[in-house]
């Protein structure tokens, strides 16, 4: 099973996935890493681990469904099963929901669907929820928005920022997103209408 990995940033849930799949806690491979950002510490990572990880410049394209149309066919031809989201911070488009349908995952730091879109962590603060977490879901066309597979919660505490509660749902991203990709691997999950639910074994 082999998964394509698109990140932006420092790539600390890439890491967990790549850790996963070495300690083979995870059955499958990171085929391939692909970053809008040449600084991505992701991709460092990733060629940390020996898996072939691209920078692919955005502004090397007339528009935004010419870069998608590279990155797609970037994982087509390293035939990728599962397109895996990690702090990617484009808007992911056609021609990705052709080629890869239901095929997509993203980690969020907040439960879905409260706090959907940028700096969510302070945005929890200022709201005063009490708990907060993460949510695994499948990527469609609304940001944010397609079925939630798997979400983990974590306490808001009066003392937090946004720094000290990002850290603490960083902790809960690095266990539930390896799980719900391996959840998808054993085909354990299916859509029905927008609920993710078991499938029948
Ligand atoms: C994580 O908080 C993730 O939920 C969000 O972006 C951040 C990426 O962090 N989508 P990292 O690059 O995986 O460390």
């Amino acid at each position: 099973f082999k998964l394509g990995v698109l990140a932006s940033g420092r790539g600390t849930n890439l890491q967990s996935i790549i850790d996963h799949t070495e300690s083979g806690s995870l059955a499958a491979r990171i085929a391939v890493i692909l970053s809008d950002r040449e600084d991505a510490g992701a991709l460092e990572r990733g060629r940390r681990h020996g898996i072939e990880s691209r920078f692919v410049d955005p502004k090397a394209f007339p528009d935004k469904r010419a870069y998608n149309a590279e990155l797609v066919s970037i994982l087509q031809s390293r035939a990728v099963d599962l397109v895996c989201l990690a702090g990617y911070m484009r808007i992911v488009r056609e021609p990705f929901f052709e080629a890869f349908p239901n095929r997509i995952v993203n980690i969020h730091p907040s439960l879905l669907p409260a706090f959907p879109g940028l700096d969510v962590q302070q945005k929890a603060i200022d709201y005063g929820v009490k708990f907060s977490g993460c949510t695994v879901h499948y990527v469609n066309e609304d940001v944010d928005s397609g079925p939630i597979i798997l979400q983990a919660v974590v306490p808001v505490e009066d003392t937090d920022d946004a720094e000290t509660l990002a850290a603490r749902i960083l902790e809960q991203e690095h266990i539930i997103y390896p799980r719900a990709i391996q959840w998808i691997v054993d085909k354990k999950i299916r859509i029905d209408h927008r609920r993710v639910v078991r499938a029948e074994s």
